[in-house]
């Protein structure tokens, strides 16, 4: 099972993903915890480089899917073979909104990349945790010093949201819209409910010995 985690910042995605990492590691299943971009020695140098320095956007674009290919064929791809679960922290929606939305750069030229890089290949359920930009920067910032992204303007945050609300509209199946102004517990909730129904290749039920129920309980 490929679970992302995506939306514009200081929506929630760190909390909710370890509080499933932590459900997957109590029920004993096998995962990989992994975040875009990074995820491999060389996507990590090259999330420093686009965290940090100043670039021409097309170049940033291309640094991601060059990060992202490395991630998907050493990293993921493998793991998802073995059985295990990756939860990723961010992936392509987040090319759309930020270099797309945020940078406003051809959505056809992102998608043209994507096929090149992921192909058919796709996450079984992406979770979107959606905040107010005002709010969302107002939680980062309290986490240090911004970086090269959160510097941006409240415009490009609005842009990127937007995005986001359009990738949720047009990929109902794949995505999951999650309020991020809402208690930490009950989005915890939603998650693992939607975890349970969603009928994944995988089989989530049977991963749990019966019933996807079991993964809500303690
Ligand atoms: P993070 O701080 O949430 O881990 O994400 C790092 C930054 O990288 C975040 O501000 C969004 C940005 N980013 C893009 O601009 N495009 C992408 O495709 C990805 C994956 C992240």
């Amino acid at each position: 099972m490929f679970i992302t985690f995506d939306g514009t910042e200081g929506g929630g995605k760190t909390t909710q993903i370890n509080a499933l990492c932590q459900r997957l590691q109590q029920k004993n299943i096998p995962f990989i915890q992994t975040r875009e971009p990074g995820g491999t020695a060389l996507g990590e140098q090259i999330r420093h480089w686009l965290l940090s320095q100043a670039m021409c956007s097309d170049t940033e674009l291309l640094l991601i899917f060059a990060a992202r290919a490395e991630h998907i064929e050493t990293v993921i791809k493998p793991a998802l073979a073995k059985g295990e679960w990756v939860i990723c922290d961010r992936f392509t929606d987040a090319s759309y909104a930020y270099q797309g939305g945020g940078r406003g750069l051809d959505f056809a030229r992102i998608q043209k990349l994507a096929d090149w890089v992921q192909g058919d290949f796709q996450p079984h359920l992406t979770f979107i945790l959606d905040i107010p930009v005002e709010l969302g920067l107002q939680r980062a910032k309290k986490r240090g010093l911004p970086d090269k992204f959160e510097q941006e303007t409240l415009a490009f945050f609005q842009r990127a949201r937007q995005v986001y609300l359009d990738l949720a509209k047009q990929n109902p199946q794949r995505c999951r819209l999650i309020d991020g102004c809402r208690a930490e517990s009950d989005i915890r909730r939603q998650i693992f409910d939607a975890l349970c129904a969603h009928d994944a290749p995988c089989q989530f039920g049977h991963a749990f010995g019966g019933g996807g129920d079991s993964f809500l309980s303690e």
